[in-house]
């Protein structure tokens, strides 16, 4: 559709290196777009004391669409200590802005797609019983809860009386009504049967449309009772609308332990914020790690691409720069899925796939070379020459 206004965030570091790769090759398959960039990152809380300001909030609002790069979040006294000098001392707070892009517009699926390329140096094998190697197919779909659970930011060390006291009235609390309340933390999870129904709900559909033989909720709710549990809940319920595809139940600990078993049987995996976070890494490691790891953060009103990696500061003053732009490139593929663009996003994938089948141009990382500029005399492509091959095998 032309006249699609797309909101880039290249934020810190290597963000700003990816985030105009993955631009070039959205040019390069025809799609019609204009981008309109937005201020993120550490360089706006050092001189606004936001590195969210509220124009970039305003900018999602209205566009509804954006991608990310990457920020540079740090410790609270070197946020304190990095604060320009006319905003200390004002009561200026950092948050991380991509917690706050996700509160801010209710982004409450995280999706994380994981799937093997054929020929990637850094895919997962394992042995096989004739002593032989393999190198199972890997093509999963974690959908992370992104806005409750552990990372819903509802904690205390020493709780107030109140809390304290409603906590006691719990009787598995007897077991802490000694400690101090200096040496008492308490992080809460917190569930909700909305949240869960939608993200379990997402994951069935995006089975259907892929064809996908099960949804597998990953939790805990042999322990955590009440959490894990409306989760499988509601799975169980969900499920019946979709008769035709299985819905399995692991635990986060033996799932870790799966998944570099028998990675190839699972489709979809649904898990609470913290699960998904480590489950989602966990397979992200046997399809290539950060550079290849996508990821798409979705709410009702507005969503948001990017790729899972940080600023990796040690490289974002590269020139020329090394790192590996796929993890951005195929966030923007989820992007051009979620329009409706599938057939562009297939285009580039297959693009991809073509560049890694080939092993001609493979960044560092797929070298298995340590970082720095060397890597380029070792024979290891740029990230603008992946890109370039990208394109050219469109
Ligand atoms: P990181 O993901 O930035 O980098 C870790 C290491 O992974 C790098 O040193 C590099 O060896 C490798 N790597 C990352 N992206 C790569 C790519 N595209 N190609 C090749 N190799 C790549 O994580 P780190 O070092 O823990 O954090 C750096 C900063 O990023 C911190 O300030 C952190 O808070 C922030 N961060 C931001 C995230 C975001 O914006 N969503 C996510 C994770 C970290
Ligand atoms: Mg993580």
């Amino acid at each position: 559709m032309p006249g699609r206004k797309i909101v880039t965030m290249p934020g810190d570091g290597i963000g700003k290196v990816v985030l105009p790769e993955a631009v070039r090759v959205l040019d390069a398959v025809g799609f019609e777009a204009e981008y309109v960039h937005a201020d993120i990152g550490w360089e706006f809380w050092v001189k606004e004391g936001n590195p969210l300001p509220q124009r970039t909030l305003d900018l999602l609002t209205e566009h509804r669409l954006g991608l990310f790069g990457a920020i540079t979040s740090k410790p609270k006294t070197e946020a304190d200590r990095e604060l320009s000098r006319e905003l200390k001392d004002k009561g200026h707070v950092y948050y991380s802005p991509i917690v706050g892009l996700r509160q801010h517009f209710n982004l409450d699926i995280c999706l994380r797609p994981c799937r093997t390329f054929k020929g990637n140096p850094l895919n997962f094998v394992r042995k096989a019983a004739d002593g032989g190697t393999e190198e199972p197919v890997v093509d999963v779909a974690i959908f992370r809860q992104n806005t409750e659970g552990l990372y819903a930011g509802v904690e205390w060390t020493d709780p107030p009386p109140e809390v304290r006291k409603a906590l006691e009235t719990h009787p598995k609390m007897a077991a802490f009504k000694d400690v101090p309340g200096p040496d008492l933390a308490v992080s809460t999870r917190i569930f909700t049967r909305g949240a869960c129904r939608r993200i379990v709900e997402a994951a069935f559909e995006y089975a259907r449309k892929k064809g996908y033989r099960s949804v597998t909720v990953c939790e805990k709710p042999n322990v955590i009772r009440e959490t894990s549990g409306m989760m499988l809940e509601t799975a169980r319920t969900v499920q019946k609308d979709y008769p035709d595809i299985e819905l399995w139940n692991t635990n986060i600990d033996a799932q870790m332990m799966w998944l570099t078993k028998n990675p190839e049987d699972y489709g979809a995996i649904v898990s609470g914020n913290m699960f998904g976070d480590i489950v989602s890494d966990g397979f992200a490691g046997l399809v290539g790690g950060l550079g290849f790891a996508c990821s798409g953060n979705i709410g009702e009103t507005c969503a948001i691409f990017e790729p899972t990696h940080g600023s990796a500061p040690k490289y974002e003053n590269l020139d020329p720069p090394i790192v590996n732009p796929m993890a951005m490139i195929l966030s923007a593929c989820m992007m051009l899925d979620h329009v409706g663009e599938t057939d562009k996003a297939a285009r580039i994938r297959g693009a991809i796939a073509a560049v890694i089948e080939e092993g001609k141009v493979r960044t560092y990382d797929m070298m298995k070379l340590p970082g720095g500029p060397d890597v380029i005399k070792q024979g290891a492509a740029t990230t603008t020459q992946v890109t370039d091959a990208v394109i050219a095998n469109l």
